[in-house]
């Protein structure tokens, strides 16, 4: 496989065979990375070598579907598949397609996949990562991942020197880099291009998918701080509804958030005598249509993503909540996390929240 690639990267696999560890592929988009990695595991499994992928990319995913972080891990034998067919050992939901406004919940996903590929024993680790290169974001985010992961190689993927302001930090203080060349087969794809491919990933994974009832009685919540504090009553939402002018439905009281969900909008302006009112720093009022289609993860019991769903509504006066997910099993969900997108099951991208 190696061989169609430029000479430099038949060498590093070589190397590789030998040195093994942990190698965290970088580079702006459309440079080669998943090509590099996926060539890289095909060698590395060729030659009987235990061999852990974790797809960091949360929008042009190869493993798992889009908005989460995923690992697979392969012993022995190269994959016989598609990348994007292999279903993954493990998954962490991140909720968004990009993780500028996710830094945190991101580290700490490739933190814990990574924790969990070298308890599997892998030989090697390569870590596969997104093209976001360029501003603060991007920055903050390749430097934290780069001191947790701890790779014992940066492989760099440039045309030029593109990337080498997220190098030289490392570089400088030890960190062994190799850079190495742009294939000149490499394609460059368009926003709309990469738009569509995620379209058709959670297309692919959500079909065949049925809609489920999910009781909340005992499960964590993320995302939203549904669950977090002290349901109002009757009495009080109605209090809350003239106060805004506005239909609540819903309404839950913690000692920083009055958590809030209205029909048919509200009076913005009023918000400020409600917390005035209430004693709290924020007063959180969600529009109840604005959670439908919003995509959710559905953790187990160590919080690793057993699925995605889609949100079709929540019966707050029943506490269940009905959601399009292909999981066959819901027993294992006791924590749901909720994204910041919502999508059709058809793919469709309904926009950011
Ligand atoms: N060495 C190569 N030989 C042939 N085609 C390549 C090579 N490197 C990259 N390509 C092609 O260029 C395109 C981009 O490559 P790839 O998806 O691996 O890049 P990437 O850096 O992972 O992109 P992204 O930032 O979107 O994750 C793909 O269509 C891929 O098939
Ligand atoms: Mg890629």
């Amino acid at each position: 496989m190696l061989h169609r690639h430029p000479a430099e990267w038949q060498a590093f696999a070589r190397e590789l065979e030998t040195a093994r560890g942990t190698v965290c592929v970088l580079g702006a988009t459309d440079t080669g990375k998943t090509t590099l990695c996926s060539a890289l595991l095909q060698t590395l499994c060729d030659q009987g070598l235990r061999v852990a992928y974790l797809d960091a990319d949360l929008g042009q995913s190869t493993i798992g579907p889009p908005a989460t972080l995923s690992l697979a891990i392969f012993s022995g034998s190269s994959p016989s598949v598609p990348l994007y067919e292999i279903p993954p050992q493990r998954m962490d939901f991140i909720g968004a397609t990009s993780p500028e406004g996710h830094l945190l919940a991101t580290t700490v996903g490739v933190w814990r996949l990574v924790e969990e590929a070298r308890q599997s024993g892998c030989d090697v680790l390569l870590v596969d990562t997104s093209g976001l290169v360029y501003g603060g974001a991007a920055r903050e985010l390749k430097f934290q991942k780069i001191r947790l992961l701890r790779p014992d190689c940066l492989v760099a993927l440039q045309r030029g020197g593109e990337i080498e302001h997220l190098l030289l930090p490392h570089e400088r203080s030890g960190v062994r880099v190799v850079r190495l060349p742009v294939s000149d087969q490499a394609l460059r794809h368009s926003r709309e291009q990469r738009q569509a491919f995620r379209q058709r990933r959670f297309r692919e994974y959500f079909r065949g998918a049925e809609s489920r009832e999910i009781p909340l009685d005992r499960i964590g919540i993320y995302g939203l701080p549904l669950g977090t504090g002290s349901r109002m009553d009757f009495r009080e939402l109605n209090r809350l509804s003239r106060m805004l002018d506005a239909i609540v439905i819903y309404g839950e009281r913690s000692p920083d958030i009055l958590f809030l969900v209205v029909e048919g909008g509200c009076g913005r302006d009023r918000i400020f005598s409600v917390k005035e009112e209430f004693g709290v720093r924020e007063v959180l009022v969600v529009e109840r249509t604005d959670l439908q289609s919003l995509l959710l993860g559905l953790n187990d019991r160590r919080q690793f993503t057993l699925g995605l769903g889609i949100l079709q509504a929540i019966d707050f006066r029943a506490g269940r909540l009905r959601v399009v997910t292909p999981l066959p099993r819901l027993e294992e969900v006791s924590q749901i996390a909720f994204g910041s997108l919502r999508v059709d099951p058809s793919g469709v991208e309904l926009g950011k929240v």
